[in-house]
């Protein structure tokens, strides 16, 4: 669990740091190995509600950068 899908962490997300999309290819090759029983996505889809339909359909180009103001849109 934590910051899959983003370059950056969710911790540094509070100082109003920008994450940008990041390569699935080694999470989906240790799940392949059986590595996690479960992956968790937070700040990716509080950004874009069509992160995990964009994935399944290889549209991974379509993805968005996070802006912390997606976490602000909660309050
Ligand atoms: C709005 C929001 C609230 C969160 N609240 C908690 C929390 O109360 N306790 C906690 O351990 N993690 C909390 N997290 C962190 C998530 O559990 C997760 O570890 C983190 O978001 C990393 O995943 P992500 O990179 O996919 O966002 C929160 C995340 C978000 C976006």
């Amino acid at each position: 669990m934590g910051s899959v899908g983003l370059t950056g962490e969710f911790i540094a997300s509070y100082g109003g740091e920008a994450s940008k999309p990041a390569s699935l290819d080694e999470l989906l090759r240790r799940l392949d190995r059986g590595d996690f029983d479960l992956v968790g996505i937070g700040r990716a889809l509080l950004q874009d509600p069509q992160w995990a339909v964009k994935v399944h359909e290889g549209r991974t180009g379509e993805l968005m950068d996070f802006d912390r103001s997606a976490m602000m849109s909660l309050s």
